[in-house]
């Protein structure tokens, strides 16, 4: 054995066992060799959360959660936030590499072009009650998508694959800012294809009567970077569920229908929503003492703070923070602000949040600037849903090709009965 292995002594039967270490990372298959008898089952390993359980190998995002970096293929999130655009980073998360010139042109092209959806999709989505969570709208009518292209179950042929992932990079804003729409009682908005990916999708959220709505570019510049931030965050609850589900060999419409499923629940994709709730109740500078106490108490949790991940600030916070400057040049500033950045100076002094490593995350002052945008708190997570889909299809690709991956599918630890005799009804309630 190399030094690059890993011994370990059963007790049970005194016997030692040596387990090569690849990548930082011990193989879980290997452990299943380590059993106490031949029909004993070989030891597992209990990880709920997966908080220490690689799941694939990946070439897409990079983070390293205690120095606060995150990178896409490579290139820091700072960088590609300053100079880069949406759809040029979405080029760079799905091909691995940025693009030529006329790489990227006939991308550009190619998304445009595709950002119509069937005119059932509309029937279907207006079937939606009034009051639907727009983000309910969105994962139904993803998943809708996979009825309209029955040849995306084709996921062998590369050519499909790549006709799929434009389909859906081009379609998510149009549903997104349909399921808008539909919930304020206004007509849907086509797609103007003569303006760029987010010109258009502001377009299509609030044109009205005029011939055409064309919005403050510190504006489309705005969403854009936010977009870019949210675009791939590697293993998180979303992707995971993405890859999950992808792990059937389904169409990549069902396996990112799953994604925004997971990510419309209020520990992930939800908590800006939750921010914002927290700071209207908050109400006030002099209420945050109090808060804090009863978060420190465990009454409730402060909400766009802490992360599974970064234990130093969240890199992706920081840009936002900018952002906020300049879209609240352009709106006016959101009154909350002050109580979000009093909040934040006093959490980051406290011990409780110092010791944890709790620090603001994407989350903490996206709402902010979404709200200034005059977007309902529901309609956040469709946002972060437009933001991510490159990021989900890009980690979809990566699942397809890689010959490690099976179909995912966990150990438990039962916990129940055993050969129980079954006593039917009659008898158990006579
Ligand atoms: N407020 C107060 N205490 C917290 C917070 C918080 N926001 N987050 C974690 N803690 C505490 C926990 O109570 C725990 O304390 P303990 O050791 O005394 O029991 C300790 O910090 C460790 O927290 P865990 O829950 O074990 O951390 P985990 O990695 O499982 O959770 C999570 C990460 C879910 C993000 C958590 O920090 C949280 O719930 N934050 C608030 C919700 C939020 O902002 N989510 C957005 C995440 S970013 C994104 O999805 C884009």
């Amino acid at each position: 054995m190399t030094s690059e292995s890993l011994t370990v002594r059963d007790n049970r039967t005194g016997q030692e066992y040596d387990v090569p270490i690849v990548d930082g990372t011990i193989k879980a298959a290997d452990l299943g060799k380590i059993r106490p008898g031949e029909d004993q089952p070989g030891l597992a390993v209990y990880d709920p959360g997966f908080v220490n359980t690689a799941s694939c190998r990946s070439s897409v995002t990079f983070i390293d959660g205690e120095k606060g970096i995150l990178e896409y293929r490579g290139y820091p999130i700072e960088q590609l936030a300053e100079n880069s655009t949406f759809l040029e980073v979405a080029y760079l998360l799905i091909h691995g590499d940025l693009p030529t010139k006329e790489q990227y042109d006939a991308w550009v092209h190619e998304i445009t072009y595709h950002t119509f959806v069937h005119e059932n999709v509309k029937t279907f989505m207006q079937g939606f009650r009034y009051d639907a969570h727009p983000m309910g709208m969105l994962m139904a009518s993803v998943g809708a998508l996979s009825t309209f292209y029955p040849d995306a179950r084709n996921i062998g042929d590369p050519e499909n694959r790549h006709m799929q992932i434009v389909r859906m990079i081009a379609k998510m804003p149009t549903l997104g800012a349909w399921s808008f729409r539909h919930a304020q009682g206004k007509p849907y908005v086509y797609p103007d294809n003569d303006l760029g990916y987010t010109a258009n999708f502001l377009s299509m959220l609030f044109k009205m009567s005029e011939s055409k709505h064309e919005a403050d570019p510190r504006l489309v510049k705005a969403l854009d970077v936010l977009f870019i931030l949210h675009a791939d965050h590697e293993q998180n609850a979303s992707t995971n569920a993405v890859r999950s589900v992808g792990s059937t060999q389904v169409d990549p419409y069902s396996a990112v229908a799953a994604g925004v499923g997971a990510l419309y629940g209020p520990l992930h994709g939800g908590a800006n929503e939750a921010v914002l709730r927290m700071l209207r109740r908050i109400g006030s500078k002099e209420n945050i003492p109090a808060f804090i106490q009863g978060v420190k108490n465990g009454d409730e949790k402060l909400m766009g703070f802490g992360h599974r991940v970064y234990k130093n600030y969240d890199p992706r916070a920081k840009i936002i923070k900018k952002a906020c400057d300049d879209v609240f040049e352009v709106t006016g500033v959101n009154p909350l602000l002050e109580i979000a950045q009093e909040l934040e100076k006093i959490a980051l002094e406290d011990e409780y949040f110092v010791q944890r490593k709790l620090y603001p995350n994407v989350d903490f002052y996206s709402g902010l600037i979404y709200e200034a945008f005059q977007f309902p708190p529901e309609m956040f997570t469709v946002l972060f849903a437009i933001g991510r889909t490159p990021g989900w299809l890009a980690q979809w690709l990566e699942l397809t090709q890689d010959k490690e991956q099976k179909i995912a599918r966990p150990k438990q630890i039962y916990t129940g009965a055993r050969t129980l005799d079954f006593v039917p009804a009659a008898e158990r309630w006579a």
